[in-house]
């Protein structure tokens, strides 16, 4: 056995990055399975920091194998960006990165595609994605007439390939009411240069890497799979319409991976010891207050792919305990800790008022878990830093007490807090060790 997951529990960025970077050196392999560009994931190491899009965050190890499996949408130019800027901070990527031929590419109509979507009100308002293209990307996957493979690019038909898709689309796209400009950047001669161009690049890359994995897990390696977003923001699991476009919860790990369900068994489930959300959608336990406010300065709560202000409130253990469910979560990592030293009273939401009736569960339509009002619990503060706490005993009372109401209320123990971004400042509990990670 030999697999462990990170699996975000909220609606994303709960600091993924940052334990991917700090368990990969314990790993032979770290696995990016679903999503794509739409994800920004920090790893701060010492004093470089760097921001993540495709690229898995154990890259920094260059005795780690990096692979971006077929359950990830791929945009080849961004990609190559990353790359070249990881190379200029001295880090080879090229010879610890395996990519999937059976991964699809994020084409520019995709983009144009995704610009669209933003103009949609869907139920009243826009689902903010993060316009990278990832929707219109997964649909023609989905689709199949349309799509474009990593190994499409390395096939003697590319060229006919991508011009016919072209002009397909950019039929498709006038329809959509794209632009002449737009249309013009799309023409088929010129998708057919870009496309060569990947390919001289990204050739050395493109593997078959379900087979160098399941090789991998049959030699008793180690795997560390690195999921994207979070588990709210699943396709099928989470506050839909108001998701992102793959399974991002942990029952997404097999399929984006391409490992069967034996080779799984740990799951860290990641949160933020709050509740943030970027882009549109309900959010029971979201503050509009000074609160919120001062919740979103303390955290520098800003995304790390568009740069748009999240939306902040307190913990919501429903939503968590739902998640940790779902995902198979054997351990949480509670992080940003010290974001909550700076309170006189601290509230955690511990079930949601619908029409009157007390639930406990997240409801399946958008305009539900909008009605839905949060049923708070004070919880008193501790109101002291915890930024060097290095172990439990470093941690004041009431953030003990803190953590303990999370772990009962989520019904998981936690087995990582963090409080800062720093690699150093993490603290293994004593519940770590049944996760192998003591
Ligand atoms: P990801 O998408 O889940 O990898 O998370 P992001 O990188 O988008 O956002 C997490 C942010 O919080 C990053 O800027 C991290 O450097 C930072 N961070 C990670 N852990 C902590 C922590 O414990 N405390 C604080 N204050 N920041 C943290
Ligand atoms: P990481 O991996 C936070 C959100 C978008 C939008 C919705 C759909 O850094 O945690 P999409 O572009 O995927 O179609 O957008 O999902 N979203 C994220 N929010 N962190 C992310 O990734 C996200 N990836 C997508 O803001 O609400
Ligand atoms: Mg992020």
């Amino acid at each position: 056995m030999s697999g462990t997951c990170v699996i975000g529990l909220q609606w994303g960025d709960e600091a993924k990055g940052k334990l991917v970077d700090l368990l990969a050196p314990r790993f032979d392999c770290v696995i990016r399975y679903q999503g794509g560009a739409n994800a920004g994931h920090t790893v701060v190491a010492g004093d470089e920091v760097y921001k993540l899009h495709h690229i898995p965050s154990g890259i920094l190890h260059s005795d780690v194998q990096n692979f971006i499996t077929p359950g990830v949408v791929i945009n080849p130019t961004t990609m190559l960006e990353e790359i070249d800027g990881l190379s200029a901070r001295g880090i080879n990527v090229v010879e610890n990165l395996k990519v999937s031929e059976r991964a699809h590419l994020v084409m520019p109509w995709h983009m144009i595609e995704d610009a669209t979507i933003n103009k949609v009100s869907v139920r009243g308002e826009s689902i903010g994605t993060t316009n990278r293209g990832i929707g219109p990307c997964y649909r023609d996957k989905v689709g199949r007439t349309h799509a474009i493979r990593m190994i499409d690019l390395i096939e003697a038909s590319r060229d006919e390939r991508i011009a016919t898709v072209s002009e397909q689309k950019t039929v498709l796209l006038r329809q959509l009411g794209a632009t002449d400009e737009e249309l013009a950047s799309i023409a088929p001669e010129k998708m057919v240069a870009l496309a060569a161009s990947w390919a001289e690049r990204l050739a050395p890359m493109i593997s078959d890497t379900t087979d160098l994995i399941l090789d991998a897990a049959e030699a008793n390696q180690t795997l560390l799979f690195e999921g994207a977003q979070g588990a709210l923001l699943d396709i099928d699991h989470g506050t839909y319409p108001f998701v992102t476009s793959s399974n991002s919860s942990g029952v997404g790990v097999c399929a984006g991976a391409g490992v069967p369900p034996k080779w799984i068994d740990h799951v860290l489930g990641v949160c933020k010891a709050y509740s943030t959300r970027v882009g549109g959608g309900p959010f029971p336990s979201e503050l509009n207050d000074e609160t919120g406010d001062k919740i979103r300065k303390l955290g520098n709560e800003f995304g790390t792919t568009t740069g748009r202000p999240r939306r902040c409130g307190w913990f919501d253990a429903v939503a968590v305990r739902y998640t940790a469910r779902l995902s198979g979560v054997t351990r949480l990592a509670l992080m940003m800790m010290d974001v909550l030293a700076h309170f006189e009273e601290l509230k955690v939401c511990v079930a949601y008022e619908l029409d009157g009736k007390e639930i406990h569960h997240v409801p399946a339509h958008a305009d539900q878990l909008r009605r839905c009002k949060p049923i708070l619990e004070t919880i008193p503060g501790w109101n002291s830093p915890v930024d060097d706490a290095r172990s439990m005993s470093d941690f004041p009372a009431g953030a003990l007490a803190y953590v303990k109401r999370i772990e009962e209320l989520v019904g998981v123990p936690v087995g990582i807090l963090s409080v800062g971004p720093d690699r150093s400042q993490t603290i293994f509990t004593d519940k770590a060790a049944a996760m192998g990670l003591a």
